[in-house]
């Protein structure tokens, strides 16, 4: 039987002038995962938040921050994120040449490392990752901004990596990250996805509709892994 599919809410959808409400709100409604979008300007054409606000809404929740480091370069600001609350560190292969020593700092901070691919990376470029990391998450938008529509093409990707992931015999999560709404969950977690994030899905409608909106989320999942073979 598969692991059941985790769900990470993408803050970036939520209230920022009420963040910690907000965390607390999903944490409450079911998340399994806090996702936490950081943004440089110049990596990803948008800004978001930094390691002080990660700190500052470390309190609000006991829930695994998953922070996604969409900014280049990385490698300055892995303590300051390990230091405010992460749980696990996401780096881009795009953001450097670096990656792996990257990876190997994220783990001596004591975090979980994870290495994520643009849409038009190509999954090979995790080869020779694959032996340490312990999450790889799959773009299924351009990152930089919430609510853009899926992108297709990423199942196929999706697909591969999780042939990838079985054959290297480690535990790593496959996490996809973009679009994702109860209509695209089911597909990707039928690809090989074992954690979804979503951002506008999670937070539309406001704290009232959290539980119900994560809970689509998750029910569209379960639907998928009964159809998947044992
Ligand atoms: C995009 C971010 C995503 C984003 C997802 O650059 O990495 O986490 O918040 O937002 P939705 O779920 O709205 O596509
Ligand atoms: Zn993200």
């Amino acid at each position: 039987m598969a692991d059941p599919i985790r769900i990470a809410a993408s803050i970036l959808s939520a209230d920022f002038a009420r963040l910690g409400e907000e965390v607390r709100a999903v944490d409450a409604a079911g998340a399994d995962w806090i996702h936490i979008d950081v943004m440089d300007g110049h990596f990803v054409p948008n800004l978001s938040i930094g390691p002080a606000v990660v700190a500052a809404i470390r309190p609000y929740t006991r829930k695994p921050f998953d922070v996604h480091l969409m900014i280049a370069p990385v490698e300055p600001f892995l303590a300051k994120f390990a230091e405010a609350g992460a749980d696990s560190i996401t780096v881009h292969l795009e953001a450097g040449p670096h990656v792996h020593r990257a990876v190997q700092i994220i783990q001596q901070l004591g975090k979980r490392a994870g290495v994520s691919l643009n849409p038009a990376t190509p999954p090979d470029a995790l080869d020779y990752l694959l032996d340490m990391v312990d999450l790889v998450l799959v773009m299924s938008v351009n990152p930089g901004f919430g609510g853009q529509p899926f992108i297709d093409s990423q199942l196929r990707k999706i697909d591969i990596i999780r042939g990838k992931l079985e054959r290297t015999g480690r535990k790593i999560d496959l996490e996809v990250d973009g679009g994702i709404d109860p209509s695209t969950a089911p597909r990707v977690i039928a690809a090989g996805a074992d954690v979804v994030v979503a951002g506008t899905a999670v937070f539309k409608g406001g704290p009232a509709d959290y539980a119900k909106n994560i809970e689509a989320l998750r029910q569209q999942g379960a639907k998928t892994i009964e159809r998947l073979p044992n």
